[in-house]
């Protein structure tokens, strides 16, 4: 389908409501599902030869069905390479998806959807659903002040100007636990921590409902990371604000997330309530994923979990279930047939032949994070905020 063929006749007032998409095989969304996906693919071509033709696909997200509830924190995990990052950018189009739907519910012009949109309904769109990255030294122009990166999304918008845009910003810093004198000082003045917050001011700025946080706090030290996901649950509460968290490091992911998700390869492989997904993993890969959570320790940054076995490649994944080569539980039928992702209780989905009959082994929820996050500082909205690390 090209842009034109899908732009074409498509408004605001064309996209169905949550009542009537469904997800995996025919599931009703949750009412207050703020965004769904179904199907959703990103292929990326691989180019070969003088003539640079297209001789194979990367299917980076090959067929993923999802939904994010409004005021919910979704978890998205798996080893590196299996398509996380991919997933969120291409369900919130920074990516075009190679196929798929998505539906978002606006609060201005209510469900929408997302394959849709054109260019222009599209930028109108982000300034309800805003990114916040994974490294806070890259993800800020080091030639403009602090100032300037959070009025970036004002001076786009031509929104705010003057003694309004000067207080906004002033507002925004010191929700994030920063001063707002901080303004005129250049990102490289500040701590990886404060760097973070400088980026969640500058997502915040436009009142966002949907974050995207892509691995917001695996580039920071385990002690800064326990007080930017303080931070983040407050301006949650704060703001009533809906998360997809993408992260490797599953005691992160439990601390946050309501729910969490599991990726290989390209697909869903598991969905479940956190507390659930933790106790009762039903498919061999989180149960893995579990086994691997990295023992405590504040002095170590949190880095990407490694299982015994290769991540397959997605240009050329196994047959049958792709996970099939590393796993301890798999039979004949697993090389053959690929498990579809279905549901096996309530709000939770596994995609393994023997979801119901093996015992897998979960892990207990820990109540702590590496470094105790009750005991951690929390950045509290104050005008007299201290600087925050
Ligand atoms: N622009 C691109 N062109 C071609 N291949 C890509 C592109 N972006 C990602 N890929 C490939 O798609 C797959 C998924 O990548 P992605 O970055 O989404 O994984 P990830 O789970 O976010 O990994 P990480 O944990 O390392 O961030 C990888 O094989 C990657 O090499
Ligand atoms: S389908 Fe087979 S190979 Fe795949 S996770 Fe289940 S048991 Fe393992
Ligand atoms: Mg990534």
């Amino acid at each position: 389908m090209d842009n034109d063929e899908r732009h074409a006749g498509a408004d605001w007032g064309e996209a169905m409501s949550t009542a009537e998409m469904t997800i995996g095989d025919g599931e009703p969304l949750p009412e207050d599902t703020l965004l769904a996906v179904r199907g959703l693919k990103k292929h990326f071509p691989i180019r070969g030869g003088l003539l640079r033709r297209v001789v194979g696909s990367v299917k980076a997200v090959d067929g993923i069905d999802f939904y994010i509830k409004a005021g919910e924190t979704l978890g998205l995990v798996g080893e590196s390479g299996c398509g996380k990052t991919t997933a969120g950018r291409t369900a919130v189009r920074l990516y075009e998806p190679t196929a798929g739907e998505v539906l978002f519910n606006d609060p201005q012009m209510g469900p929408v959807h997302i394959e849709h949109l054109t260019p222009r309904q599209l930028r109108q769109l982000w300034t309800n659903i805003q990114m916040i990255f994974q490294d806070p030294f890259s993800s800020l122009d080091p030639r403009m002040t602090v100032g300037r990166i959070v009025a970036e999304p004002f001076l786009v918008h031509k929104m705010l100007s003057g003694r309004a845009l000067q207080d906004r910003i002033a507002e925004l810093l010191t929700v994030v636990g920063l001063r707002p004198e901080h303004a005129s000082r250049y990102p490289h003045a500040f701590s990886g921590g404060q760097r973070q917050r400088i980026g969640i001011a500058r997502a915040l700025a436009m009142n966002p409902k949907l974050v995207i946080c892509d691995e917001p706090v695996s580039a920071l030290d385990v002690s800064v990371q326990a007080q930017v996901l303080n931070l983040l649950e407050d301006l949650q509460k704060k703001f009533d604000l809906t998360y997809l968290f993408i992260a490797h490091d599953l005691s992160v992911v439990e601390h946050i997330c309501d729910r969490v998700a599991v990726m290989y390869v390209g697909y869903l492989v598991e969905m479940a309530p956190t507390e659930e997904l933790y106790h009762h993993p039903m498919m061999p890969y989180t149960e893995a994923l579990l086994a691997a959570i990295p023992k405590p320790d504040p002095r170590r940054r949190s880095r990407p979990i490694r299982l015994p076995g290769e991540v397959p490649s997605p240009a050329n994944p196994p047959s049958g279930c792709y996970f099939h080569p590393r796993c301890p539980y798999a039979q004949e039928i697993c090389k053959q047939e690929r498990p579809p992702l279905r549901k096996v209780a309530p709000e939770h989905w596994a995609a393994c032949h023997f979801a119901e009959t093996l015992k897998l082994q979960g892990v207990p929820r820990l109540s702590q994070l590496p470094v105790d996050v009750q005991a951690a500082p929390s950045a509290q909205p104050s005008t007299q905020a201290p600087s925050a690390p």
